[in-house]
């Protein structure tokens, strides 16, 4: 019989330490470290059950073979239907695989499994969802209310509910039921008797986390758990159960706003650039495809708004930059930035009045991103910096202005990269107007040409492209008119 010795896990970085000790020496974390008696282990040896995935063709291990033999060709993935989210996923759920869904409370990580679960259940895959945390009704209640509007009998059928947090059972369902996607929400309430812990303990968590591991690669039923944030903003144990899925996807946004964000953490089978928009309405949460901004050229502009397109993998939005500039005191001016980089605004302030001719010194300077969404590329440096200046001069950036654009130290304006990408957004989203690097204005009308070539614009005066060579010129631009 194999010695199981109790060891001591973080809680925080999942490392395994011989003793209990106030600090982590590997993560430095404070009081983190839980007693931990690892379970008996499994028999090892020839004799053991294969443990790795089940290939598409049903057969598993069978062991080595040359890469040339392994067949990709049937590596379905689930699509749920819900763009969005696909999207993120690197195209779909991958059968076998274990996605690790975390945010913040009543930030809809619920309400979007849901909606997924019940689109896989529509088009006729079994789809279990299992809530630790409501019972059936509740989840009958809710799926009402979001999915009132298409409900199928073929989503009656195929969509089964479970309201238990032990994970025995849980397993035992999963298996009678055989679901293409098992829904676990969340990972924190559940527990197992074989391990002597209280549920949402480390060892629970991790025992939890891998039978439904061993499960997915077992069955190829794609699994998506929940997992709740920390105080702090982490995943609860979040090393731990990083390390063990294959994706982790963090839902962000904030509460009281409107707007939500998924992005990648991690994705064995996708980029981790990808993000995802949605809104959360009434009725659940509805996709922002196009982002939700639109450079009307009617629309009055405001001083203190600049827009620009930003690049999130392969999508791009529009987003505006708004920037409000207050008297402060001299020598404490207050600098505030609100889904910015907020050394990056420092350092733009610093260069308009280095090179832009503000003196900002005794101005308390805001500035924000809108919408719930993260600006932090350096492209977006030119709409930020010429919002201040718009701000502090008290005008406007004309009717459908965009601006692209890096700013130096030495206050020049330098190319972004994916300039076509953004020129083309910009245009489509109804732009008039784009500032650009000097170096980039050629490229940039060419790109103009080809999109107005195809005719994707409908009518309306042809866009203009102006180059900058510096921040000056642009705030030049932006007092002329
Ligand atoms: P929920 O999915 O339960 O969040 P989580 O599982 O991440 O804790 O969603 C919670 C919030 O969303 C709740 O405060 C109510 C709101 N909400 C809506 O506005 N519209 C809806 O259709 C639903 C289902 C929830
Ligand atoms: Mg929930």
């Amino acid at each position: 019989m194999p010695r199981t010795a109790t060891v001591y896990l973080c809680r925080s970085c999942g490392g395994s330490h011989p003793k209990w000790l106030g600090k982590c020496p590997d993560c430095g974390a404070w009081d983190s470290l839980e007693r931990f008696t690892p379970p008996r282990e499994p028999p090892t040896g020839a004799d053991a059950p294969a443990g790795g995935w089940s290939g598409a063709d049903g057969e598993r291990g069978g062991g080595a073979r040359p890469l040339e033999e392994v067949s990709t060709a049937a590596s379905p993935r689930e699509r749920s239907g819900i763009v969005e989210l696909d999207r993120v996923l690197g195209g779909g759920f991958v059968p076998g695989s274990v996605v690790l869904l975390g945010g913040d409370p009543g930030i809809g990580k619920s309400t979007l499994l849901l909606q997924a679960a019940a689109r896989l259940a529509d088009v006729g895959h079994a789809v279990l969802y299992v809530s630790s945390e409501e019972s059936a009704q509740q989840i009958k209640l809710r799926a009402e209310r979001i999915l009132a509007d298409a409900a199928t009998a073929e989503r009656g059928r195929r969509l089964f509910v479970l309201s238990e947090t032990n994970l025995a059972r849980i397993a035992e369902e999963a298996r009678r039921v055989e679901p293409r996607l098992l829904v676990v929400d969340s990972v924190q309430m559940l527990w197992s008797s074989g391990v002597e812990a209280a549920p949402g303990s480390i060892a629970q968590l991790r025992r939890a986390c891998l039978e439904l591991v061993q499960l997915a690669k077992e069955r190829g039923i794609a699994v998506a758990i929940v997992g709740h944030v920390t105080k702090e903003g982490e995943l609860a144990g979040p090393k731990l159960l990083e390390h063990l899925v294959d994706v982790v996807l963090q839902f962000e946004g904030d509460r009281h706003q409107g707007h939500r964000v998924v992005r990648a953490l991690k994705n064995r089978f996708g980029s981790t650039q990808e993000i995802g928009l949605f809104e959360m309405t009434a009725t659940g949460l509805a996709e922002l495809r196009e982002g939700s901004l639109v450079l009307d050229a009617e629309k009055r502009v405001l001083p203190g708004s600049v827009c620009t397109a930003a690049l999130a993998g392969s999508r791009s939005l529009i987003a505006e930059l708004q920037a409000l500039t207050a008297t402060g005191l001299l020598g404490a001016a207050r600098r505030r930035a609100s889904g910015l980089d907020a050394n990056r605004l420092a350092m733009l302030i610093a260069v308009l009045e280095k090179h832009g001719g503000l003196r900002l010194a005794d101005q308390d300077v805001f500035a924000q991103a809108t919408g719930g969404v993260r600006i932090v590329e350096p492209a977006a440096d030119l709409a930020l910096a010429l919002a201040i200046a718009g701000a502090h001069y008290g005008r406007a950036a004309p009717a459908g202005f965009a601006a692209l654009g890096e700013v130096g130290l030495t206050g020049e304006v330098r190319p972004v990269r994916h300039v076509e990408q953004r020129v083309a957004e910009v245009m489509r989203r109804g732009g008039r107007l784009i500032a650009v690097a000097q170096q980039q204005a050629a490229a940039a009308r060419e790109i103009l040409r080809q999109v107005q070539a195809h005719g994707a614009r409908d009518g309306g005066a042809a866009p203009r492209i102006v180059g900058l060579s510096t921040l000056s010129a642009g705030v030049d631009l932006l007092q002329s008119g």
